[in-house]
């Protein structure tokens, strides 16, 4: 196949020439796919980006957001008191109506690369399951059918991809019966992708001599994808006017929480966050403040040590809300938002990038060689009129899988489940051996409440069990 004279013009316009070099090497599948991936380039776009990591903006720490932040204002804190339980009881009541109502969805964001856990496969694919070995896809579509059952309803589940997870996620759901859904609701929205660049050019970088270095546009691409795929349009549809949003790499988020639903409809939020008490100030975790008046998230990496310190005038941290990446979005908020042609920023991040080089020559770098841009779903927070903070419970609902080992690992996922289990089990009366590992199936029990219906009485665990709906 012949190179057509207006890519190559437009490719000499932008100054990227190179990523035609090695053409005549191609096959017929392989020029297909570059020219492809050159059509997709919205090169003005590039070249924003590019200018903007040359003026650093978004690259450097941005220390002074910290020193005009406080701790979130529109909160509502773990119950401490009567009057703050039967405010949960209620809310909870409140989110069960709106879920039995058909006005909530649920999003997934499934479109990370998942680098730091080194899996060869999208990460929903992980088997967590501390005894069934059962992925993080399986569970968390569990949960949503368990729900969906208790109320009554069927709650749609839109998953984003990226084109690095899509094909293998829309396969993987498929072979597996859409895990009981029903692919009548089950919506996968792809993301965009955007190259990769060298760090000290302006030059888009090769991963083979056919195919432009990519990578998914953050999970701020999340808005949107929603809207180029139709999404938006399947919700108003549907009359989903509420999306519980989570990331794939949580198993104990609660899918669709009643309570946050239904706080996030008394208070008449836009966009409500879960957040847990940080483990230590210098936990590397986001933090929800309000600056100006506005609820913000302020990253660890603008956050130096010793604000991350600073307590307020009662002597309580500022800085202890951390970010657990569970929303709940008003559909009307996200339409406002992309009717108004809005774009969240862009962020840069400075990364080992596998590349080729002019050469020909596959280069392996052992530091930082090139950039990616992602946007951030949490930058939508300062756009809001109510942005309400929710606490929850850290051991119960934040026990993700980000690393391969050490911290937010497998291992520590897979250990909380087993913890929740048990302690689901002796608050049903049971008792669990030491030892011995109870996986319990969101089909069977989705909290512990509904596993005293079970009437476990005086049962004892001896050997590893899954309980299985
Ligand atoms: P992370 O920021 O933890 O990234 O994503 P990751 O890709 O899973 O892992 P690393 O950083 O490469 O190790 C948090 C959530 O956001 C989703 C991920 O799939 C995960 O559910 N995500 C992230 C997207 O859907 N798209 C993106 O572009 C980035």
């Amino acid at each position: 196949m012949q190179l057509n004279e207006q890519t190559l013009e437009l490719l000499r316009k932008h100054e990227q020439e190179h990523l035609v070099q090695f053409w005549d090497e191609l096959n017929d599948e392989q020029q297909r796919h570059l020219q492809h991936q050159i059509d997709d380039i919205d090169f003005t776009l590039q070249w924003k980006l590019i200018e903007q990591r040359n003026a650093k903006e978004g690259t450097g720490t941005d220390l002074d957001r910290a020193k005009h932040a406080k701790s979130p204002e529109q909160l509502v804190r773990l119950p401490q008191n009567e009057a703050e339980r039967a405010e949960r009881k209620n809310a909870k009541l409140a989110g069960l109506e709106l879920i039995k109502a058909g006005k909530v969805g649920a999003i997934l964001v499934a479109g990370g690369q998942g680098s730091r856990l080194g899996f060869d496969y999208p990460k929903g694919m992980y088997p967590i399951g501390p005894v069934s070995q059962r992925t993080l896809f399986q569970i968390l579509s569990e949960q949503l059918l368990a729900r969906s059952q208790q109320a009554g309803v069927e709650i749609p589940y839109f998953v984003m991809t990226s084109e690095a997870t899509h094909l293998s996620t829309t396969i993987f759901f498929r072979d597996n019966g859409y895990f009981g859904l029903g692919e009548h609701n089950v919506f996968f929205f792809q993301q965009a992708s955007l190259p990769a660049i060298d760090d000290s050019s302006s030059a888009i970088l090769l991963s083979e001599k056919g195919s432009i270095s990519t990578s998914p546009d953050g999970h701020g691409g999340t808005l949107r994808a929603l809207q180029k795929h139709g999404m938006l349009d399947v919700m108003n549809e549907r009359g989903i006017e509420h999306l519980f949003y989570h990331q794939v790499d949580n198993p104990t988020a609660i899918v669709c929480d009643p309570v946050l639903l239904g706080l996030h409809e008394k208070y008449e939020s836009d966009l409500t966050t879960k957040v847990v008490a940080k483990a230590t100030p210098e936990e590397k975790m986001g933090v929800l403040v309000t600056i100006d008046g506005k609820t913000e998230i302020i990253e660890y990496s603008d956050l130096s040590s010793e604000d991350a310190y600073r307590k307020d005038t009662e002597g309580n941290d500022v800085f202890w809300a951390g970010n657990t990446a569970i929303h709940v979005f008003r559909r009307a908020f996200i339409e406002t938002l992309l009717f108004e042609e809005f774009s969240l920023p862009f962020h840069v991040a400075h990364k080992k990038i596998v590349h080729i080089d002019s050469e020909g020559t596959l280069v392996e770098p052992k530091s930082p060689n090139g950039n990616k841009f992602e946007q951030f779903i949490f930058d939508a927070l300062p756009h809001t009129n109510v942005a309400l903070v929710v606490e929850g419970d850290r051991d119960r609902e934040f026990n993700p899988v980000k690393n391969s080992d050490g911290n937010d690992s497998p291992a520590t996922s897979r250990a909380a489940m087993l913890r929740i289990a048990s302690e689901w089990i002796q608050s049903a009366g049971g008792n669990v051996e030491e030892g011995v590992k109870v996986e319990i199936s969101p089909l069977y029990a989705l909290d512990a409440a509904d596993l005293r219906l079970k009437k476990l009485d005086e049962q004892s665990f001896t050997e590893d069990t899954i309980l299985n709906g």
